[in-house]
């Protein structure tokens, strides 16, 4: 909620805490600053650390929404806090409730263990994989195929979309958006070799078939990329590719069973 009252005056920050070495479980610990003009949620943060308690642990490096390592839980929606204004999200009585991401477990306060996350990644090999040949200077893409790409190389890996999406609350199995992204990314970049082996992989059944388009990753995502409907295009790649290959099949049966039977051994062989 919007709200510029406050500045000048005393805000409270609520923060989830939880050590695994002393607590049994996470709880909301309350730090009062004062609101400077031009706050954000991180610089909040960071001053509650450097003056008032210095083992509060978070991620963060580039403060400029560049590296993806901040993004945490505001108030229930998964955002960076380097890029938010911390008046942005004081409630009426100037409170904001900062939790870590969902989903994966929590390391200390508002640092999550993202192996899960990260292995999903890797399991799209979301490196380039180029054809033989390449040309001699650089590849030239036309406008309407960098078009097509829907901006997805602008993708941070906040984990933001990732830990907003339900389907990976029930089952770490799933890709999940960040990663399906990426291999959308890839599946129809001209320059890739591989786009074949790459969909067949994602059509799998922790795949884009997965995918319940709750769009929950839209609304996270602070590039505002738009995972739901690269993934609805893999869908459809996927689905014409499973056509492809069941009517592929069949003609392969009828060739089969309309041949005449033929021994073993080709005649002059
Ligand atoms: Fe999850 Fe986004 Fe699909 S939130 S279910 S990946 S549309
Ligand atoms: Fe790098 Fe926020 S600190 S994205």
């Amino acid at each position: 909620m919007a709200n510029c009252s406050f500045e000048g005056q005393s805000v409270t920050v609520r923060i989830q805490r939880f050590n695994p070495e002393v607590d049994k479980k996470p709880r909301l610990k309350e730090f009062v600053i004062t609101l400077e003009p031009g706050t954000t949620i991180l610089d909040a943060l960071r001053e509650i650390k450097n003056e008032q308690d210095g083992s509060l642990t978070y991620r963060r490096s580039c403060r400029h929404a560049i590296c993806g390592s901040c993004a945490m839980n505001v108030n229930g929606k998964n955002m960076l806090a380097c890029n938010q204004p911390l008046k942005d999200h004081l409630d009426r009585k100037g409170r904001i409730t900062i939790r870590p991401l969902p989903y994966q477990p929590i390391i200390k306060d508002l640092v999550v263990d993202r192996s899960v996350f990260w292995g999903q990644y890797q399991r799209v090999k979301p490196w380039l994989i180029p054809p033989r040949d390449v040309p001699e200077k650089e590849f030239c893409m036309s406008p309407e195929e960098v078009e097509a790409l829907k901006n997805a190389e602008k993708c941070i890996m906040c984990g933001a979309c990732y830990a907003s999406c339900q389907v990976i609350g029930l089952n770490k199995r799933y890709i999940g958006p960040h990663a399906l992204l990426k291999a959308f990314q890839r599946i129809l970049d001209p320059r890739d070799s591989a786009p074949g082996e790459r969909l067949a992989d994602v059509a799998g059944d922790d795949g884009v078939f997965r995918c319940h388009t709750i769009f929950n990753c839209i609304d996270a995502c602070p590039k505002e990329l738009n995972p739901t409907q690269a993934i609805e295009t893999l869908r459809k790649l996927a689905q014409k590719r499973q056509a492809f290959d069941a009517q592929r099949r069949e003609r392969q049966k009828s060739l089969i069973n309309s041949a005449p039977i033929m021994s073993a051994e080709r005649p002059g062989v």
